[in-house]
């Protein structure tokens, strides 16, 4: 009699844990990510055009994952004629639970998409269809975007050449496929700080330049805020492991060093108008930083970035940048 009850207690209590799990995974899997469309209409204007073109391919660097990349030569620079074409692949080889592709960004694929669903992918990392986006796509650091930047991008993006092209679907592995429903957020748009406030406008720049997502070590699946920019996140390439640099102010293992001047020298070294990317081979080091894109930025920007950086706190963090793997 006793021994029954239990029993059926225990089973009404299993069933009723597993109702609840059920519940759960379907509401993450079919009803998250909610994030309602805005409804807003971006106006063509020419300085809104010219804006989110130089955001694009120079600070925010859509261009660098939507687009085809020459791994061939040094930093992976971009094929031109392929702006925005997308089909560059993420995959498990370097680390990631599932497989990724770029998609398409051209009119191609946009012109069906309206403003506000642009606008919503770009900040919160969601798609058409409430689809949720693997946080490659790097709206963690986007959704601090001033407003006023992201109609810029929009514009720009409505401007581009279109390619037809139509890149494989992205997939993500158990239970990633369904965890990753919960990842998108909601906006925080920083208002942007005056030029004349270069640490301000540096970290807004620093934040919409997803800097950090590279030089930040991960642990336990998300950065390690107490290594903010001291470098060391691994990335897997097909030749070998290159590491991200320290980049905080420590004087041995940082860039404590370096001067504005340098700083900005080292970025504006690989503008294509003067430098064309060598062939990488063998062993040689290859590097994801996407140095000739960056390179396009404006000196002043550079500047308020490396004014930024010099707030952070120091850490000591030496590593061997670039280690071939043995073929
Ligand atoms: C580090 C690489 C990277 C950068 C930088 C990047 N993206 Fe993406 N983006 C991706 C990947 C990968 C996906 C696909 C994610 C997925 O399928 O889950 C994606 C998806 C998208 C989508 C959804 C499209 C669709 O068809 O679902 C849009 C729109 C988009 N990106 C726009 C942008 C814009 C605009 C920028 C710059 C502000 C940008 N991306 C910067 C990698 C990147
Ligand atoms: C896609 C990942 C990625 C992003 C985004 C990225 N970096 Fe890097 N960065 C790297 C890697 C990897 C290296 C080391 C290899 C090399 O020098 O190219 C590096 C090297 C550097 C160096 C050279 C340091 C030295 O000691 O020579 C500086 C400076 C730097 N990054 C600054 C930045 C800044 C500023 C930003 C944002 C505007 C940024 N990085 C964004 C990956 C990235």
């Amino acid at each position: 009699m006793k021994i029954n009850r239990i029993g059926r207690i225990t089973g009404i209590t299993v069933l009723v844990l597993l109702l609840i799990l059920v519940v759960s995974v379907s509401y993450i899997f079919f009803i998250l990510p909610r994030f309602p469309v805005p409804q807003i209409k971006v106006e063509l204007t020419p300085d809104r055009i010219a804006r989110g073109k130089y955001l694009a391919n120079h600070v925010s660097v859509c261009i660098d994952c939507h687009s085809t990349r020459d791994w061939s030569k040094f930093s992976g620079p971009m094929i031109s004629g392929t702006e925005g074409k997308g089909g560059e692949r993420f995959s498990r080889e370097m680390g990631l639970p599932g497989e990724f592709f770029a998609t398409n960004i051209t009119p191609d694929k946009l012109s069906g998409w309206s403003d506000g669903e642009i606008y919503r992918a770009i900040v919160n990392g969601v798609g058409k269809g409430n689809r949720a986006l693997f946080p490659i796509m790097p709206y963690q650091y986007y959704r601090y975007f001033s407003t006023g930047d992201v109609y810029a991008i929009i514009a720009y993006l409505r401007t581009i050449p279109s390619i037809a092209s139509q890149p494989p679907a992205s997939k993500a592995d158990f239970p990633v496929n369904i965890i990753m429903h919960t990842f998108p957020q909601p906006a925080e748009p920083m208002v942007i700080p005056p030029k004349t406030d270069t640490v301000g406008y540096g970290r807004y720049l620093v934040s919409i330049a997803v800097c950090k997502d590279c030089h930040t070590p991960f642990l336990k699946n998300k950065p390690d805020e107490k290594m903010a920019f001291a470098g060391g996140r691994e990335f897997k390439m097909p030749t070998g492991t290159i590491l991200a640099s320290n980049i905080t102010p420590d004087k041995e293992t940082g860039i404590g060093n370096w001067t504005k001047q340098r700083f900005v020298a080292r970025f504006k070294a690989f503008e294509l108008s003067g430098f064309t990317p060598p062939p990488v081979e063998g062993t040689d080091m290859v590097t994801v930083m996407p140095w000739t894109m960056y390179a396009g930025m404006d000196t002043s920007d550079l500047e308020a970035i490396f004014a930024y950086l010099r707030t952070q706190a120091p850490v000591k963090h030496a590593m061997t940048l670039w280690t071939p793997s043995l073929k």
